[in-house]
Formats: structure tokens, C-alpha cells, sequence
């Protein structure tokens, strides 16, 4: 009777006992020490042996099982919690002087003239939660709510890889209250998006949404299969144990007992210290996996917080720095279009001028005839705009209560606005396009233009929008090959070209002739074919040549090569003017190193790279070209897999954490001595 307890063989027991410790042990790594330590399948390995041990001996399973995390049956609805200690909220400063204040009334609480210790950390986007641990286990946890009552969420939360079953160490307090915020990364937001795209499902207007829609689910299993996050950052009830004597002792303590807090954190000294780092993370924001809405000041003493007490709801010791709003209300004035370099025809709202995020927004893009109707956005509505780092603001939403009796639909028309030929769509596509291709549309031959030039294709600085609007306006230039034939005198004639610039821009000009396969392919602006598509098929074929005679089989050997870029490589190529396009480029001197992909040497195969702070020489984009070229790997984080980390001034965190895990570091000049030497052979 595998379910009598004195019938489970002391061999079961004991692997159970030990499969618990060690995924425990790879979650904190992952989780808690953002070091993974095995790869996926090999956890998941774990996993299933102990699931198939439970399953033959149930009484083995306890509640602090890792495979108890699946998720329980519905509820019927949420129980309400009451927090023992209400949880409160923090004062918002946007502008320096918020945070000089700040400063001033602390010394002030303090009766003190000497800089105060405070603890900076960030603000995260997500929902706030309370978690309490009894005897070191998991017994409930409770979202915010109104402060003093909040719903409990347990089953779902017990689903949060990233939230430990049972605090690590031997001596946990009686009772404590962890508060935290739980939330998404950004990255497991857009592959849910994706999934519920596909399911035919709603889509998440942000990671706190989904978070939040996450967590606030009866079924606890939906729960289980969305990947949340938790960071520590306070704490409620502390019974059994003493409690540190500074915020930041707290939150060690808490990486000690398994619980996630984020690394982003640091001591400072007044407010200069505070605002320092204010914009340290406003610089790094957009790299964080997750979303952050400012920083987070506190007291660091836990005596000098009791000191300075509260008023109302919120404590005296905090404060929220918080970012200017990246969202704003406007009207819709109207819809234009703009066309794209391969004829998309994007919808552009052009709004009523508005500050979002500290810049001024006239057009947010409505990204395609579809979207406009799922958004149901018409000329005359009040919308919600947004911009998130340096991206394009879009409409997120109209506001259907202030939606004008004589609103208008969006209608696509029937010609293309700028060279009138028919805009066409084809059936399966979401995009509808002007056929006349760049021979008839000038904005096709303006966007072609650009791209060629960009940073990452061919370069060329200086051939910005305006220049690029009148060569192509005056007829100077029709193809990108005719940008090698031009000369002083007629750069010279463009309005608002000096001399000197027009000298630089034709230097910039002749530099670009020498480039690289991959950067070229890139550049032609094949559909379908992005940068990493064209590295890909420059190491695969080697020459210009193989890859103009490849047929739909040799393509599709490509990695990232499918169907639909394979289609779209071959009518590229069996166009006779892209033909012709390519050889008067290298008639008129665009070279690159040609040779198939083994014949280059790969020194640097196998090893992998981070970088970090500013190189000597080397922007990061090169470093990372240069390495990849020698076959080397790229990574944005430091880990036990890393091979080196190339140090320039100012390195950050990676370089701490290089230090921790014992990653080789070296600086540029040893980087470019793993380099083999440059070889600039004509092709
Ligand atoms: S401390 C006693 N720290 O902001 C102070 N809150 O306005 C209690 N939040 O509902 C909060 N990051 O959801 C604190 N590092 C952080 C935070 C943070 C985000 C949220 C939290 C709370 C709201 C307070």
C-alpha cells in the first residue's frame, strides 16, 4: 500500500527530501542571486522525479513541495485580509527641489545638521503585496487593497517561482510580514501578449496590467502558467526575531532568507546623493528587465525612521522620486499617413501638441489600418498617448465618455498620398502598401535612402532626414549607388550646407565604401531581412555572389531563414534594378571582405563577452561587430557562462558582479589583441 507512510521506502523519503533542497537551492539562484545555475530542462528533470516520487507515496508531498506550486482549484471569490499593520503609501517629489526639501525636513525631524544615511532603491511598477511567513513557512499572502484590507491571494501567489515556499535558514522568525511589490519583466510581457495575440485573447496594455490580471485571477492555475516576479522592499509584522537596525540590514537579510530584492540599490549621503542617483537609473531605466516608475528615498536607520514617524498615510522617512508621466491625454486632429521605405502605409495620429514624458508629442503612430479599427481611434477623439524610453509614442486609447458627436473613422485611401499610385493590400497581410515602388514614390526612394545610410547599415553620417528630403525632392539622387557619384558642387547647393559640412559628408560618403557583407545585405533593405538575418546569411554564403544565385533551398539552410524571407530574398534578387543597383555599387567603389564563412578565422568561437562602461576606442556596437565577426558571443549579463568582461571607465554592477563570480576581466587593448588583424581585402 504505497499510501501507508510505514510502507515508503527510506530511499523515496530521502530523495524527495533531497530533490526539494536542491531546486530550492537553483530557484534562489535564479531568482535571488540572478545566477542560474542549471539550465532549464535540467531543472525541470528534477522536477518531474520528484512529481513521479509524490505520486506514488502522496504522503511525502508537503505544502512546501516545489510541485505544489501548480495551482488548486478556483475560487469562488477573493477573502478579504486584514493587514495587521496597514500598508501605507510613500509621497511623490518630481522636481529637485521636491527632493531638497525632502532632505531638509528629515534633517529638520532629525534636529540634526549632519548628512542623513538614506537607502535609494526603485520604484517598481507592479502591485504590492504582503507576504507572511509563519515558522519560516508560506501561510498567506494579501494584496494591498485599500492599506487596511486587501484580498488574499495565497493560492495564486504559492505559484511564484520567484516567491520561496519556506524562508532558507535554520532559525526563521514566529511570524514576519515581507511587502514587496510582485511584477513582470518586460520580456515574459511581450511573449504573453504574443500567446494571448494568438489565442485570440486580449492583449495587456502594460507589464503592471498583466501582472496585476495575473494575480487578480479566481483560477490559480492561469496564475501558475504566467511567469511573475517578486522584489522585497519593507517588511509589516516581526515577531521571533530582532529586527535589523537599517533598511538596507533588512533587505540583506531577506537575500539571506531566500527573497528576491533588486540589485539596484545603494546607500547615499543628502540630497546631492539622492539625485545622483535619480539619474543614474533615468539613464539605465530602458536597460532594466522591468519596469520602474522613479526611485524610492528612505531613512536608512531604522531608529531615525521611528524618529521621524508619519503624517496621514504616508512616512516622513520616504519618499518617491518619480519620473515625468510617459502617458498624456490629447485630441486627435487628424489621421495622415506616412509611407515607409518598402510602401507601408503607417497611420500617423496628429495630435494636438502635448509634453509626455518631458518631450513634446505631435504624431503617435496607429501602426496599421487594423489597429485604428481594434482601437476604434477617430479624428476628434480624445486619446491617451505614450512614449516609453527613446521608442515612437503611439495612441494607446480614446476616452469614449469625450468622443465628439461629429467624430470621423479613419478611412484608407485608395491612392497613395505621395506619388498617387494604387495602394494595395493582399489578403493575408496587415499592412497595405503603395505599389509604386521606389522607381514611382519618392517617399519609398526618401525611406530607402535612409536605411541605407543608417548606423547600423551603411553608416554615413551626416545624410540626415532633411538632406536626404531634398537630394531626392531635386532629383540629385534617385538609387543609393547615385550618392557615390556625387560631388562637392551639387552637395554644396542644398539649402542650408555649408562648405565644410558638404566636404564632411562626402568624407562620411567615401568611408562607408568600405564595409562589411552583412552590413551591406542590411542596407539594401531587402523585406524581411533585419540585421541579424543579414549577419546570418553573410557567414552562410560568404559572397554577395552565392547569395544572388541561392535558390529557395540554399536560403532556407539559413538560420532565421523561413519561407516568407526566402520568398522575399529570391523576388529581390530576381528584380533586374535591384541587380543592377548592387553591381553599380561596386562599380562605384563599395568593397567589403568576401570569403566563405570557414575561411575567415573564428579565434573568439565559443567564448562569450559582456560589456560594460565606456571603452577607450571602441563604441559598444563596434566591440560587439568585432566579436561576433571573430565568432565570439555577446551577452547583456554577467553570469558563471561568461567568458570575459571588457572594462572601460565607469563599469557598473557587471563589473562587481564579474569580481564576485571570478569572470575574467581585461580591457580594450586585450580584446583587440584576441582580435585576428584586420584584413581589408577588396572583394
Ligand atoms: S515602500 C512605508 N518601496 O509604491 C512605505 N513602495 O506609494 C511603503 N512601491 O503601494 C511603501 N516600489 O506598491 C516602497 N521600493 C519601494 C516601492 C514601493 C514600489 C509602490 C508600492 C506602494 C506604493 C506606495
Amino acid at each position: 500500500m504505497p499510501n501507508d507512510p510505514l510502507a515508503i521506502p527510506s530511499a523515496a523519503t530521502e530523495r524527495a527530501a533531497q530533490l526539494r533542497v536542491e531546486l530550492a537551492r537553483h530557484n534562489h539562484a535564479y531568482y535571488v542571486l540572478d545566477n542560474p545555475t542549471i539550465p532549464d530542462a535540467d531543472y525541470d528533470k528534477l522536477f518531474r522525479e520528484l512529481q513521479a516520487i509524490e505520486q506514488d507515496y502522496p504522503a511525502l508531498v508537503s505544502s512546501d513541495s516545489p510541485t505544489q506550486r501548480v495551482g488548486g482549484a478556483p475560487l469562488p471569490q477573493f477573502e478579504q485580509v486584514r493587514h495587521s499593520v496597514p500598508m501605507l503609501s510613500i509621497n511623490n517629489g518630481f522636481r529637485d527641489e521636491d527632493i531638497v526639501n525632502f532632505d531638509r525636513r528629515v534633517r529638520e525631524g532629525l534636529k540634526t545638521e549632519a548628512g542623513v544615511e538614506y537607502h535609494c532603491e526603485l520604484k517598481f511598477d507592479g502591485l504590492a503585496i504582503n507576504l507572511r511567513y509563519e515558522n519560516g513557512l508560506l501561510v498567506n499572502a494579501a494584496t494591498r487593497g485599500d492599506g487596511a484590507t486587501g484580498e488574499n491571494v495565497t493560492a495564486n501567489i504559492r505559484t511564484v517561482r520567484a516567491i520561496p515556499l519556506r524562508l532558507q535558514g535554520d532559525k526563521p522568525p514566529a511570524i514576519i510580514d515581507i511587502r514587496g511589490e510582485v511584477l513582470m519583466f518586460k520580456a515574459d510581457f511581450a511573449s504573453l501578449n504574443a500567446r494571448q495575440r494568438d489565442a485570440g485573447q486580449r492583449e495587456f496594455a502594460n507589464p503592471r496590467n498583466a501582472a496585476a490580471g495575473s494575480l487578480r485571477q479566481l483560477d490559480p492555475r492561469i496564475t501558475a502558467k504566467r511567469s511573475l516576479r517578486f522584489f522585497a522592499y519593507g517588511i509589516g509584522v516581526l515577531e521571533g526575531a530582532a529586527l535589523p537596525a537599517s533598511h538596507s540590514a533588512l533587505l540583506d537579510w531577506y537575500m539571506q532568507m531566500g527573497i528576491p530584492v533588486a540589485a539596484e540599490r545603494r546607500i547615499a549621503d543628502g540630497a546631492e546623493g539622492l539625485l545622483a542617483f535619480y539619474r543614474d537609473i533615468g539613464l539605465r531605466r530602458a536597460q532594466l528587465p522591468y519596469e520602474i516608475d522613479g526611485v524610492v528615498y528612505k531613512v536608512n536607520a531604522v531608529a531615525q525612521q521611528a524618529q521621524l514617524g508619519f503624517v496621514s498615510r504616508a512616512p516622513r522617512f520616504a519618499l518617491a522620486h518619480k519620473f515625468p508621466a510617459e502617458e498624456a491625454m490629447t485630441i486627435v486632429q487628424d489621421i495622415g499617413l506616412q509611407v515607409g521605405r518598402t510602401g507601408a502605409m503607417t497611420p500617423v495620429a496628429r495630435l494636438a501638441p502635448v509634453l509626455v514624458g518631458g518631450v513634446t508629442v505631435t504624431n503617435a503612430t496607429l501602426h496599421n489600418e487594423d489597429e485604428v479599427r481594434r482601437k476604434d481611434i477617430q479624428i476628434g477623439d480624445t486619446v491617451i498617448v505614450r512614449r516609453a524610453g527613446d521608442v515612437i509614442p503611439e495612441v494607446v486609447s480614446f476616452v469614449p465618455e469625450l468622443r465628439p458627436a461629429d467624430a470621423r473613422p479613419f478611412v484608407m485611401p485608395a491612392l497613395c498620398p505621395v506619388c498617387a499610385s494604387p495602394i494595395v493590400r493582399p489578403e493575408e497581410e496587415a499592412v497595405a502598401r503603395c505599389s509604386g515602388g521606389w522607381v514611382k514614390c519618392p517617399a519609398q526612394r526618401k525611406g530607402g535612402l535612409l536605411h541605407f545610410v543608417s548606423r547600423r547599415a551603411m553608416d554615413i553620417e551626416g545624410l540626415g532626414d532633411q538632406l536626404v528630403d531634398q537630394m531626392v525632392e531635386r532629383n540629385v539622387v534617385t538609387t543609393a549607388a547615385d550618392l557615390y557619384r556625387l560631388g562637392l558642387g551639387s552637395l554644396a547647393t542644398m539649402e542650408r550646407m555649408a562648405d565644410k559640412s558638404a566636404a564632411n559628408v562626402l568624407k562620411a560618403i567615401e568611408k562607408s565604401k568600405s564595409t562589411t557583407l552583412a552590413r551591406f545585405i542590411y542596407a539594401l533593405g531587402i523585406r524581411h531581412v533585419g540585421e541579424s538575418t543579414a549577419k546570418e546569411l553573410a557567414r552562410h554564403f560568404g559572397s554577395m555572389d552565392a547569395l544572388q544565385k541561392a535558390d529557395e533551398a540554399q536560403l532556407l539552410d539559413v538560420a532565421d531563414v523561413g519561407p516568407v524571407v526566402a520568398r522575399s530574398i529570391l523576388q529581390f534578387m530576381a528584380d533586374p534594378m535591384n541587380v543592377e543597383l548592387i553591381e553599380q555599387l561596386r562599380a562605384n567603389g563599395v568593397h567589403w571582405e568576401e570569403g566563405a564563412s570557414g575561411a575567415r578565422p573564428k579565434p573568439l568561437a565559443g567564448l562569450t563577452f559582456v560589456l560594460t562602461g565606456t571603452l577607450p576606442t571602441l563604441s559598444r556596437d563596434d566591440a560587439a561587430e568585432q566579436i561576433e565577426m571573430a565568432g565570439g558571443k555577446v551577452a547583456g549579463s554577467v553570469s558563471k557562462k561568461t567568458s570575459y568582461v571588457v572594462a572601460g571607465s565607469d563599469a557598473g554592477s557587471k563589473l562587481a558582479k564579474a569580481e564576485t563570480l571570478g569572470v575574467p576581466v581585461i580591457d580594450e587593448a586585450a580584446l583587440l589583441g584576441m582580435l585576428p588583424p584586420s584584413n581589408e581585402s577588396e572583394s
